[in-house]
């Protein structure tokens, strides 16, 4: 499914989204519109550069070696089925992983923090190491996890900015979640990043 286009603009200074943002661990169950799934995708791993391939966030070599997911519920996106979404930066669309409402199992391979599973889409950074390591070798390992902070930023300062909030959880399960979400095997997950409204 190609998403909306993107917006260019928005009504809130990067100084006021900065000053704001917050780790939010509790969501309201209120719907995102498509327009909001298609923003926070783009922050994070959007093509920025007209006509090129470079995006939102830096990345060592420009090898972006990161995969962004979105885990949606039930209801939860207006026009979207429940399901594990891939976000391809290069069309700006998203294709369907596995179907179904798997943010449950998303919380409880996330040490029970069961908090996520009330968030509308969960978001899930990878990084597939082979990507970045075939030019720098165990060193792109790091430039992997760095580029990975840049991606969760951005996804909070843009949550801010459509008056959204988000939260970061790194204490997870690898493979439980590789397991829950059904990626492949050698995308290893870095960050999970609840979004939607505040309650
Ligand atoms: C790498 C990383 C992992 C984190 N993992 C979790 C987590 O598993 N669960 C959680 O509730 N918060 C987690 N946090 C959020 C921190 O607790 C939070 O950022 C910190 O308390 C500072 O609050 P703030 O983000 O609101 O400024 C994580 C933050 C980072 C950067």
């Amino acid at each position: 499914m190609i998403l909306p286009h993107p917006n260019y603009d928005g009504n809130i200074s990067v100084e006021k989204a900065i000053k704001s943002r917050r780790t939010v661990r509790s969501f309201s169950s209120r719907p995102l519109q498509l327009a909001h799934l298609s923003q926070l995708f783009f922050s994070a791993q959007g093509i920025t550069e007209d006509g090129g391939f470079k995006r939102a966030a830096p990345s060592g070599g420009a090898l972006y070696p990161l995969d962004v997911y979105a885990v949606v519920g039930k209801g939860a996106v207006e026009g979207l089925d429940p399901a594990v979404y891939h976000y391809i930066s290069s069309s700006h669309k998203i294709t369907t992983i596995a179907t179904g409402d798997r943010r449950g199992l998303l919380a409880k391979a996330a040490l029970h923090q069961m908090w996520m599973a009330d968030a509308p889409v969960n978001f899930v950074i990878t990084a597939e190491y082979a990507r970045i390591c075939s030019k720098y070798g165990q060193r792109g390992v790091r430039y992997a996890i760095i580029e990975a902070g840049h991606v969760g930023q951005n996804i909070f300062l843009q949550a801010e900015a459509l008056g959204l909030k988000a939260g970061i959880v790194g204490a997870f399960n690898d493979r439980e979640v590789i397991r829950v979400m059904e990626i492949p095997s050698e995308h290893e997950p870095l960050l999970v990043m609840p979004a939607g409204f505040s309650k």
